[in-house]
């Protein structure tokens, strides 16, 4: 097949593109950025595109897109979201008309101010969200559905594994001497999506078939306190894993917040009602329809070679 992937240059379009050249597709990679390392694409022909500003010109004919760029932050302008997220999405969707749209969506779309319990697609999007990032994947959401295009919408949680950006570099950010500090119980239970498993459910989104929407985690949740303790394992570190109570660290967290945008600053603060909540209380996925319907074969959680990159 010839397959478009965008963000290529990021950590899960990356894994994508190798994934599919090593099965043999044609894979037409793009990211914003001016150039990547050939290794980080698997190879493919990579051009720089920045899908904020418009469609692509002289885009080529394609069978399938996965779409895995994206502005994946929690701290920053709604707008800045918006015109990555949001119209980037509709800049890819009008680039490669006909082709079959693989989406690379997020459980940041459900509700983030309750616990989300094995959860079913139906119970996402929703109005109300913590901050631009969920609002704007929310509302792309709702763009692809809309356009018409033949379409999967793939909802990873924390996707951790070799070249990860966000998950296991905030566990470590959160070593302060012998301590891990983390937030909740500890006995929460957390849907994590390996790579891996990010990479397998886009391969097959990609062969037509089945469309709509699809959480997309590693086979089982966890224990966030057990996950936490494989991942200082892995990693080699030596700490104590001490939990604060939600409530009192989720209010602090506001008022780091508000601090910094009194302060117009633009580094993000180090606590973020977004951040914690992914982790604070139950976060979990139910991937029945991804099983039965794509038929994705998740792998259990692991960390092992999670640092390899
Ligand atoms: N990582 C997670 O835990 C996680 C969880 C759930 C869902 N997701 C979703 O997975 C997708 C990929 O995330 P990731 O972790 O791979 O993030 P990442 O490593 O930050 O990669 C983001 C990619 O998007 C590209 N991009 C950003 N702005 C762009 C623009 N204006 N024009 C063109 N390309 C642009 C980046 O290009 P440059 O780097 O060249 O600027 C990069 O290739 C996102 O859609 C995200 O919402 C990620």
């Amino acid at each position: 097949m010839r397959i478009a992937v965008t963000g290529a240059s990021g950590f899960v379009g990356g894994a994508v593109c190798r994934a599919l050249v090593a099965r043999g597709d044609r894979v037409l990679a793009y990211g914003r950025r001016a150039a990547v390392r050939p290794e980080h694409v698997g190879g493919a022909r990579y051009r720089s595109w920045d899908l904020a500003r418009g469609p692509l010109e002289s885009a080529p004919a394609v069978d399938a897109v996965v779409h895995c760029a994206g502005s994946v932050t929690d701290w920053g302008p709604v707008k800045g979201f918006f015109a990555v997220n949001l119209d980037g999405t509709r800049h890819a969707l009008a680039s490669f008309p006909g082709a079959r749209f693989v989406h690379v969506s997020t459980a940041s779309v459900y509700d983030p101010y309750r616990p989300t319990v094995m959860a079913c697609e139906h119970l996402a999007p929703v109005t109300r969200y913590l901050n631009g990032y969920g609002a704007s994947k929310a509302a792309a959401e709702r763009a692809v559905l809309k356009s018409g295009a033949e379409s999967v919408i793939l909802r990873p949680h924390a996707v951790y594994g070799p070249g990860d950006t966000t998950l296991l570099p905030r566990v470590e950010a959160s070593v302060r001497g012998p301590w891990l500090l983390a937030v909740g119980s500890g006995r929460q239970r957390i849907s994590l999506t390996s790579v891996g498993n990010l990479v397998q459910a886009c391969v097959l989104a990609c062969a037509p078939g089945p469309t709509g929407v699809f959480n997309v985690t590693d086979a089982e949740p966890v224990v966030l306190d057990d996950a936490l303790a494989l991942i200082l394992a892995e990693r080699g570190i030596q700490a104590e894993r001490v939990y604060l109570p939600a409530g009192p660290a989720l209010g602090l967290a506001a008022v780091a917040e508000g601090l910094h945008l009194l302060a117009g600053a633009r580094r993000a603060p180090r606590l973020t009602r977004y951040a914690l909540g992914h982790l604070a209380v139950e976060r979990t996925l139910d991937i029945t329809a991804a099983r039965t319907r794509l038929g994705f074969r998740p792998e259990p959680t692991s960390f092992a070679g999670a640092y390899s990159w």
